[in-house]
């Protein structure tokens, strides 16, 4: 479980003072860090649901959001992304892919769905078609036809953060 590095923590900060975010999913809550990091940058009106697959995981996100006062603003949904997705109904102003990117693909039409014009998604773990991690992770392919149809949806704008190899898209 590998949770974002601290650097990026003032992303959200930036992310959520320009879309004035009151509503953030999260996919890929691993242990809670980037979702507290997200519910603190977006100030106390604004609520965080995070999906993780994990139970474990869930588990001790939970725990973590209880010792820090945030449980009342970030909801852990367990289950798989591709799963809980097509149930959810509330739009979003930021939303952070995290988790596994060979489903990423099948997140597009949800996207679409759940967010509004202005909204901004960040998705992490690109690296395997950019050969970081050593090339060692497998996915390529599904990474480089989720990128492939973002980059060419008429609903998105997007941007992939050389190095960092995340991408910044936003719904217009
Ligand atoms: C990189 S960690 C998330 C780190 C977290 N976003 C952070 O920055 O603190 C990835 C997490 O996604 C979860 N995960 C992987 N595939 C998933 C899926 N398809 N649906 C939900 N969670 C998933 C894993 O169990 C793991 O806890």
């Amino acid at each position: 479980m590998f949770p974002s590095d601290p650097f990026q923590a003032p992303l959200w900060t930036v992310l959520s003072s320009l879309t004035h975010a009151r509503r953030i999913l999260e996919v890929g809550c691993g242990h809670g860090y980037t979702a507290a990091v997200m519910a603190s940058a977006g100030g106390p009106d604004c609520r965080v649901d995070t999906i993780e697959g994990d139970p474990d995981h869930a588990d001790l996100a939970e725990q973590a959001f209880k010792q820090r006062g945030l449980s009342k603003r970030i909801c852990v949904l367990r289950g798989r992304g591709l799963n809980l997705l097509p149930r959810l109904k509330t739009r979003y102003d930021v939303v952070f892919l995290d988790g596994d990117w060979r489903e990423y693909l099948r997140y597009i039409p949800h996207l679409r769905r759940l967010t509004r014009p202005g909204s901004i998604i960040v998705t992490a773990n690109l690296n395997p078609l950019f050969g970081g991690w050593g090339g060692r992770l497998p996915g390529k392919p599904a990474i480089e036809s989720y990128l492939t149809r973002l980059l060419r949806d008429p609903q998105f704008r997007t941007y992939v953060v050389p190095g960092e190899w995340h991408s910044i898209s936003v719904r217009v």
